[in-house]
């Protein structure tokens, strides 16, 4: 992590601890929040399996952010993350990646896949950023307001 990176962070008291399933009501206002079609909260209890890895982003006690990702044999598929709105902007969402990209190389994993809507220039930034490559398109992937939309597919191989 850079040093630049973690001054941010620690100027804003973030940590990062296990998600555990009390916490879903206060992740369902985060998910209804970022995204036009939020997960429902029975998704979320689904991935609270062994083969998953579930991550709060705290800022003191409340929780402002978290991710969730599928191991399969040695690929880790992120399948959401998500910062509060008034927190973006400043390293949050970069830390939290970091941090879930770490514990799956941690893991074993030895890459990272994941899917992004193509219209979602931030994300697709911040992962560009981290090291991902779009390596294709899933055409009309996720629902949108008018039909549907194509997700870029992007990978980051560890080594
Ligand atoms: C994607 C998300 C997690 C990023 O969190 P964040 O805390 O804002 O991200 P950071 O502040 O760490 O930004 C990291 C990089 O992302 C990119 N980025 C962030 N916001 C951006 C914006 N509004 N426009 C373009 N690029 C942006 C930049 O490359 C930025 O790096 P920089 O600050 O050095 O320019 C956050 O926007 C979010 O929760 N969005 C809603 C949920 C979502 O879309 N999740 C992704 C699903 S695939």
């Amino acid at each position: 992590m850079s040093t630049q990176i973690l001054r941010q962070v620690q100027n804003q008291d973030l940590t990062v601890r296990s998600l555990v399933e009390s916490d879903l009501p206060r992740v369902m206002e985060l998910e209804r929040l970022g995204y036009s079609h939020p997960w429902p909260v029975s998704v979320f209890q689904d991935c609270f399996k062994p083969q998953y890895r579930l991550w709060a982003l705290m800022q003191g006690d409340e929780l402002v952010g978290y991710a969730v990702v599928n191991y399969m044999v040695d690929e880790a598929h992120l399948l959401n993350v998500c910062v509060h709105p008034a927190l973006r902007g400043h390293g949050a969402g970069r830390y939290l990646l970091r941090y879930a990209v770490a514990e799956s190389i941690r893991d074993g994993m030895v890459q990272m896949i994941l899917e992004v809507r193509q219209s979602n220039e931030a994300a697709a930034a911040l992962y560009a950023s981290e090291g991902f490559e779009e390596i294709g398109r899933r055409p009309g992937y996720y629902p949108d307001a008018t039909g549907r939309e194509d997700a870029r597919v992007m990978v980051y191989r560890f080594t």
